[in-house]
């Protein structure tokens, strides 16, 4: 089999960058380690930035986005048992829509079958060769037959446990990481949220986020311990827990019912430099990761896939390499802002284990000062909505 860019992982980054490659008359085949329902029982990320919607859109996979979305203009902090309204849309004009990854997925995926692209699911032991020199080559197994995909590229979208980033050889990259000493605890329940909008909580306890993915179905997190036993969290539990760390208007309209999902997720941050090695590039989990307070982890993921996807046009359509040559650099660019504004927004809301008086004073004080500065908000807001591709 041969194609022009083998793309390792169907998570968003691999299948938004195969629809964007389609539009533009490149050939893709993705290979996945995953069943396809596998892939869609994944409950991730809710936040969809202005820019990923567009992205989406010069997909063509907006057509349900649109009709289901939720639009918000604002989102709240909460603060020991305050709440302070961040008016995105007074603030930077602009907005964020309320989307579930899954759906995004599940669109990305309809789109792709629809265009008869291919889609190997089920692929074991996927390797990748190569890639330093003019022939790349995939290699995986189906149903315990070798398989062998040569191409001209390979997209590495697989992920941070993938093998795209593990294939590299020693000393080539740079890596850079903070592992944080604790994981959300995340609910998904079919409840109406307990706001409109959504509220990221610091309290004494640990944080709280409220969020949703439709009038009818919310989405809850608290901080909790990174090697927490999950069994030990019945629902019961959660819902104490999450309302313990609200303020009283926000626990007031906490509405709890049965959980139909359930998990546990690590928090870190962490990126890899560069993203290219001879034909091989490395977009989304498999070059970074943020901690999710600030819902920049799929964003991340869409702009890396904007940069590199405009690069195979370029190189297919134009016979130019600039767009590939300058994709590192112009996409660590803006990975590394993200970088800082998750872990800012993490620094800020969570509950560290060696935090003394002075450092939640500090987060005391920037919570007063975000209070009382326009100027401060503004540059949460412009960070919140996503910065400029
Ligand atoms: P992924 O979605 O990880 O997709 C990679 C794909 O590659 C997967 O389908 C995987 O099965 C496949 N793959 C892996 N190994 C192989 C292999 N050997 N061969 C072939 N395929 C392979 N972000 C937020 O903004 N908010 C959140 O609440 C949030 N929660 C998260 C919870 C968890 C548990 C995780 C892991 C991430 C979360 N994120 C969240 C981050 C966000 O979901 C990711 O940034 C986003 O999924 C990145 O997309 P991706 O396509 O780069 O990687
Ligand atoms: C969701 C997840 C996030 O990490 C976030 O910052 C906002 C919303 C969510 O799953 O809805």
């Amino acid at each position: 089999m041969r194609t022009q860019v083998a793309i390792i992982g169907s998570g968003p980054a691999g299948l938004l960058l195969g629809q964007l490659l389609h539009k533009a008359g490149v050939e893709t085949v993705i290979l996945e380690r995953k069943s396809k329902d596998y892939v869609l029982s994944r409950i991730r990320a809710g936040v969809l930035e202005q820019g990923t919607v567009n992205l989406l859109a010069e997909a063509g996979v907006d057509a349900r986005l649109r009709a289901e979305g939720l639009s918000h203009e604002g989102f709240a902090l909460g603060f020991a048992n305050r709440r302070l309204r961040i008016d995105l849309k007074d603030l930077v004009g602009k907005v964020v829509t309320v989307y579930g990854q899954t759906e995004v997925t599940r669109d990305l995926m309809a789109a792709r079958e629809a265009a008869g692209l291919v889609t190997i699911y089920e692929a074991d032991d996927v390797a990748l060769h190569d890639f330093d020199g003019a022939c790349p080559r995939v290699t995986w197994t189906e149903s315990g037959r070798a398989q062998e995909l040569a191409c001209d590229f390979i997209a590495g979208c697989d992920g941070f446990h993938g093998p795209s980033r593990a294939s590299l050889p020693e000393g080539s990259l740079q890596t850079f990481e903070r592992v944080y000493p604790f994981g959300w605890l995340g609910v998904l329940a079919d409840v109406p949220p307990c706001s409109h909008e959504l509220i990221y909580a610091g309290h004494d306890r640990g944080f709280a986020l409220c969020s949703m993915r439709s009038p009818t179905r919310s989405r809850y997190y608290v901080q909790c311990g990174a090697d927490e036993d999950l069994s030990a969290w019945s629902d019961e539990r959660f819902w104490d827990e999450l309302r313990a760390r609200l303020d009283p208007e926000a626990a007031a309209h906490v509405v709890t019912g049965p959980s139909i999902e359930k998990s546990i997720a690590p928090l870190r941050s962490f990126v890899a430099e560069p993203l290219r090695f001879g034909r091989l590039f490395l977009a989304g989990d498999a070059a970074h990761i943020v901690p999710p307070t600030g819902a920049k982890g799929l964003n991340l993921a869409a702009s890396d896939v904007h940069y590199l996807a405009q690069g195979f046009a370029e190189h297919y359509g134009e016979r130019s390499s600039a767009g590939l040559d300058g994709y590192s650099a112009r996409a660590l660019a803006r990975i590394w802002k993200a970088e800082r504004f998750s872990w800012w927004m993490t620094s800020l809301l969570h509950r560290f284990a060696d935090q003394n008086s002075f450092d939640r004073r500090m987060q005391e004080a920037e919570f007063i000062y975000l209070e009382g500065s326009r100027a401060a908000r503004t540059a949460l807001a412009e960070n919140y909505v996503g910065l400029p591709y």
